[in-house]
């Protein structure tokens, strides 16, 4: 318990913690990699060269100082960050040595306002939340070691099947070394994945949600291989690793499913948005929904650059025979060849295709704009416009869920 003293010390914090903004955080993480080089076997170098992880902890940090006398308002908050952090096996004894560098960043860059009794504040509070994670990620880890085919930590899988999906997305099959089976997860939940590449100066852990439905044997990834986004920059490492390096008999570690993120239950139709690669978690909901027989109304918006990188395009048209699924797709460009192929589909009536952004208004009527569940994934960018899109048309914040396959940012 904090006293009322800590909680006034950490809120008048608050202006400080704001006029530094980010700069706090990235001189917390270059601190904590200097003098704890082995965290960055664990942490995505990436994200932090990007600044998205950064900026993702120093919101987090921001939002528990300002909520520190009503938690409840985090708890949100917390559940992600503590399914991410179980995707990445992150232990009791990581907490010591962030809340070290922590309050070492806070006194390094502002010696006058953290006094004594301001550190002694922050570090009774830093106790509070770091005790917050560690509970709830304990529970998440014996949740999943306790359930048929669970496990704690690393276990390794082996890639049983590899299969091109699109342009620029593959799909890996794995199965346990071990031919037990494997625990069942929600649709829209991810794998937490390590690996080693060679001459690469660390391990590299990342997660990738599942694409198919649960089967109790094996799990489905999709992988998109991330080029570089400068000519400067170095491609994707782990995406390019897994296409040109990861093969049919190859041994992985994988950590159990994790993800707050997941389709939910109600008797209400269903609404799915993605673009890009963020096909992966609705292609995994509507397997899901397809494998139960469900007869709600479901809709599938995707969003994706042309017909070529369109993944899983026949597979979903094949479904809405199973599903009453409505499915609709805007391609951003497409050439003269490709306009053929849609063109004779088209004539088909199974493809409702368009070009361009997503625009929702046209379809507004068609949609369950009043009682429907929205999930959304693809890039910020994407489900900004999108989510805009939603509200505007009437539909509320609570019925609107996404995934950032990144470090979080709200929409
Ligand atoms: C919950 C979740 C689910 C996900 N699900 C999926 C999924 O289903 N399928 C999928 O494909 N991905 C998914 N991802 C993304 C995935 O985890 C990886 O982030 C992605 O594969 C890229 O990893 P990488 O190692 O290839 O690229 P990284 O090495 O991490 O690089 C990412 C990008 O940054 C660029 N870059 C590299 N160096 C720099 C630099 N110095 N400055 C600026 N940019 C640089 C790279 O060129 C590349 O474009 C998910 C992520 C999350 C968080
Ligand atoms: C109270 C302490 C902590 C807070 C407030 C915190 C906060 C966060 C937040 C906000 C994210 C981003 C979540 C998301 O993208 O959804 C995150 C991710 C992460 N955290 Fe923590 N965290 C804490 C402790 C730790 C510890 C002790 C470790 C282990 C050393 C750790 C390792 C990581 C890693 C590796 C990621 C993923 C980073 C990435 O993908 O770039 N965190 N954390």
């Amino acid at each position: 318990m904090l006293s009322a003293k800590h909680i006034e010390l950490v809120k008048s914090t608050i202006p400080l913690l704001e006029s530094a903004g980010t700069g706090i955080t990235e001189y917390f993480y270059q601190r904590m990699f200097k003098h704890n080089p082995e965290l960055k076997h664990i942490f995505n170098m990436t994200n932090q060269r990007s600044g998205g992880q950064p900026a993702a902890l120093f919101s987090a940090i921001a939002a528990y100082a300002k909520n520190i006398d009503k938690l409840a308002a985090l708890s949100g908050a917390v559940e992600r960050i503590a399914h991410k952090h179980t995707s990445l096996n992150i232990q009791p004894e990581h907490y010591p040595i962030v809340g070290h560098h922590l309050l070492a960043t806070l006194r390094e860059l502002a010696p006058e306002a953290f006094t004594a009794e301001v550190e002694e504040a922050w570090a009774a509070a830093y106790g509070v939340l770091a005790g917050i994670f560690i509970n709830r990620e304990e529970e998440l880890y014996q949740k999943n070691a306790n359930r048929v085919g669970g496990w704690l930590g690393a276990r390794q899988f082996k890639v049983i099947e590899k299969r091109q999906e699109s342009a620029l997305v593959t799909s890996f099959v794995f199965a346990p070394v071990d031919d037990e089976p494997v625990v069942d997860y929600q649709a829209g939940q991810y794998l937490g994945i390590k690996v080693e590449p060679a001459h690469h100066e660390y391990r590299e852990m990342r997660q990738y949600s599942l694409s198919d439905k649960p089967n109790g044997k094996t799990y489905r990834i999709s992988v998109k291989r991330e080029d570089s986004r400068n000519p400067d920059d170095e491609p994707g490492t782990v995406s390019n690793y897994l296409h040109d390096q990861v093969n049919v008999g190859d041994v992985l570690d994988i950590f159990p499913p994790a993800g707050d993120f997941h389709y939910v239950e109600r008797n209400e139709p269903v609404v799915l948005i993605s673009a890009g690669v963020g096909v992966t978690p609705m292609q995994s909901m509507l397997e899901m929904l397809a494998s139960k027989k469900s007869d709600k109304p479901v809709f599938y918006l995707h969003a994706c650059e042309n017909l070529a990188q369109h993944s899983f395009n026949e597979r979903v048209q094949a479904l809405t025979s199973e599903l009453k699924l409505t499915h609709h797709t805007w391609y951003r460009e497409l050439d003269g060849n490709e306009q053929e192929v849609l063109n004779s589909q088209g004539h088909s009536g199974s493809v409702n295709s368009h070009m361009g952004f997503m625009n929702l208004v046209p379809m507004k009527a068609d949609l369950p704009l009043d009682k429907g569940d929205f999930y959304l994934c693809g890039p910020v960018a994407f489900m900004r416009f999108v989510k805009q899109q939603l509200i505007e048309l009437g539909v509320e914040d609570t019925r609107i869920h996404y995934e950032v396959f990144g470090p979080h940012s709200d929409l």
